[in-house]
């Protein structure tokens, strides 16, 4: 969702926003445009759809300035197009912004009203700018006048303003969207994440919400909305330039369906404990008699995140005897939800900085419960926010489907059972066998993703396909929840997914000899029972494709389209049975000519609620 960059130093700022603005353009974005202040004027550019256009524009105009901002947009206000772009302009002041600014509406006939002001689109940010601009007239200084402007607005914002008065500074101010300020020696640089800014400097400072930053060429000070300074410790951001790149694949999300082996060996790394049978978890930061005492978990997460939770719950009742409701953020923010000192509120997210996910954390606090935190993103608001966490070690997701931190999620969830589990249900010979499974894992996905060609051929015959219904049962449910999610992000076929069990109560009426259907039947308990649903589909003559234990056979009486996944334990089963899918997925998505990484209309982090 909408990315901010800004620069103020000695260089000329538009290579640095614009690289900035495509490192960023995986959050997802529909127009981008950018700002450069120099000689006491400011040059305004901006382009609906991908950077290229934006780039071809400032090829053509060359705006230079050592002081600039730059934006891609995910419309909120207003539809995509060149007027509603960022940034937006107010006499001499000019913004980016990120979030939503609540009462806009109240803001914008008061600025007419009273100010004669006058609006060129339609978004919320132009009455943002206006509202500084106004303050500007009276205030001394720009800070000032940010600081009294955003008293007066309801909503979330992380937002850059410039003022070509004052040609050598950006305002930056946060409150609910992510923002960092990068120092250099002679610059500082603003970004919604590390991403933009690795390369130019790796020391970073996370601003907290109602702070504003005042920067300079190489200088910063960060004041609170009382005025207040603030100190920060300086962070050091650890990616590197490589991390996120395609690394000669076709697309980021090929790439990290591929590097899962590694990535699954880094959440791995160092938290096993086979003789005990148990995990070690550095930062669960909790009094382990919290974990003998805890009478519940509550996990919550939006999308994949969400679908992980999922099958956690079947992963962690079984582990440790507990109780495990799975909410989806945007649902719970607004419940009254029944909490209690017991309960281990449990916050999955990729990003950190989902705005329903976030604002669910900041809620169970509120209310006293204890949270911990599966998140991927190092130095993202969740991960500061929550009581304890386990990092997801995942590396940067860049494509806006989710696969690797979806695997992840589900191990973390493993982990976390591991050790809860021990103290409380879990015999030490169970915690072995899990912790075997766990180790086994990197070179079973490794053989699954071997099978990629094959994959790539059955997804060839599915690839006109309108509609697919996948189905599952017991913990393979979320894996078909999280597969139908995955195929309709990014191939825009309409999926459904259903408990293989519960498909004869309705769905059932959908089957015809057009409609492809996966099907989960890898071997474990329920196999008998998920093979008497798999008559049930055949008989009604459903196009099949079958994701099968290695060595089943039998599977090929019903199909000519079966993929095989090893023999595993039963919680690494379906982490397994879900790696298929990622690429049946990426391949029928390929095959169809959509833009894979950044699929229509979403958004990766998604910031607003
Ligand atoms: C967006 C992304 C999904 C992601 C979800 C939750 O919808 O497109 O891929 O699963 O947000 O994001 P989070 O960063 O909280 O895991």
């Amino acid at each position: 969702m909408c990315g901010i960059i800004g620069y103020v130093g000695k260089q000329d700022a538009m290579p640095v926003l614009v690289g900035g603005l495509r490192r960023m353009e995986y959050r997802g974005y529909d127009s981008a445009g950018i700002a450069l202040v120099s000689g006491g004027h400011t040059a305004v550019v901006k382009r609906k759809g991908k950077i290229t256009n934006l780039a071809d524009a400032l090829t053509a105009k060359k705006p230079t300035g050592m002081t600039g901002i730059g934006h891609t947009r995910w419309a909120t206000h207003g539809v995509p197009n060149e007027v509603n772009a960022h940034p937006h302009q107010a006499g001499h002041i000019t913004i980016v912004h990120n979030g939503i600014i609540e009462n806009y509406a109240d803001l914008k006939e008061r600025l007419i009203k009273d100010h004669g002001r006058k609006f060129e689109s339609e978004t919320d940010t132009e009455v943002l700018a206006h509202l500084i601009s106004v303050k500007r007239e009276k205030d001394e200084s720009l800070e000032a006048a940010v600081l009294s402007a955003l008293l007066e607005v309801e909503g979330t914002f992380a937002v850059l303003v410039l003022d070509e008065r004052d040609p050598d500074k950006i305002v930056a101010a946060r409150r609910g969207s992510p923002l960092l300020v990068g120092i250099a020696d002679d610059a500082i640089f603003l970004a919604s994440d590390a991403t933009a800014v690795i390369g130019h400097t790796d020391r970073v400072v996370y601003m907290e919400d109602d702070e504003i930053a005042i920067c300079t060429p190489g200088k910063y000070e960060i004041i609170d909305f009382k005025a207040q300074h603030k100190r920060h410790e300086e962070q050091q951001i650890k990616l590197e330039l490589k991390a996120i790149e395609k690394a000669g694949y076709d697309h980021f999300l090929l790439k990290e369906i591929m590097e899962q082996p590694k990535t699954i060996a880094d959440i791995l790394r160092g938290r096993l404990d086979l003789d005990a049978g148990t995990s070690h978890l550095g930062g669960l930061n909790t009094d382990p008699k919290f974990y003998q005492q805890m009478t519940r978990f509550l996990t919550i997460g939006c999308g994949t995140a969400y679908y992980a939770g999922l099958l956690g719950q079947y992963l962690l009742e079984r582990m440790t005897g507990l109780p495990v409701d799975v909410e989806f953020a945007s649902e719970f923010r607004y419940r009254e939800p029944v909490v209690n000192g017991h309960t281990l509120g449990m916050i999955v997210t990729q990003s950190g900085e989902t705005a329903d996910t976030l604002a669910s954390l900041r809620e169970l606090k509120r209310r006293g419960t204890r949270t911990l935190g599966l998140v991927n993103v190092v130095g993202s608001s969740v991960a500061r926010e929550v009581d304890g966490g386990v990092y997801l070690h995942a590396g940067p997701e860049i494509s806006v489907a989710s696969t690797k931190a979806f695997t992840a999620q589900v191990i973390a969830q493993i982990l976390v059972g591991l050790q809860i589990g021990r103290s409380r249900k879990l015999s030490a010979t169970d915690g072995k066998a899990i912790v075997r499974a766990l180790e086994a894992l990197p070179a079973q996905v490794q053989s699954i993703l071997d099978q990629h060609e094959r994959i790539k051929a059955i997804s060839a015959k599915f690839a006109d396909a309108k509609n697919v219904m996948y189905l599952g049962r017991d913990a393979l449910y979320p894996v078909a929840l999280e597969g139908a999610l995955k195929l309709k992000e990014i191939s825009y076929i309409h999926t459904e997914a259903y408990p293989a069990g519960e498909m004869k109560h309705g769905p059932v009426a959908l089957i015809d000899e057009e409609l492809p259907i996966v099907y989960f039947h890898p071997k474990n308990d329920l196999y008998d029972k998920t093979r008497s649903n798999l008559e049930e589909v055949r008989a009604r003559g459903g196009r099949l494709i079958i994701v099968g234990t290695e060595g089943d056979e039998s599977l090929k009486e019903f199909s000519d389209d079966v993929i095989y996944i090893p023999d595993a334990h039963a919680y690494t089963q379906p982490i397994l049975a879900n790696i298929p899918m990622q690429l049946f997925a990426y391949y029928v998505a390929v095959s169809r000519g959509t833009d894979v990484d950044q699929p229509r209309n979403l958004a990766k982090s998604v910031t607003v609620e």
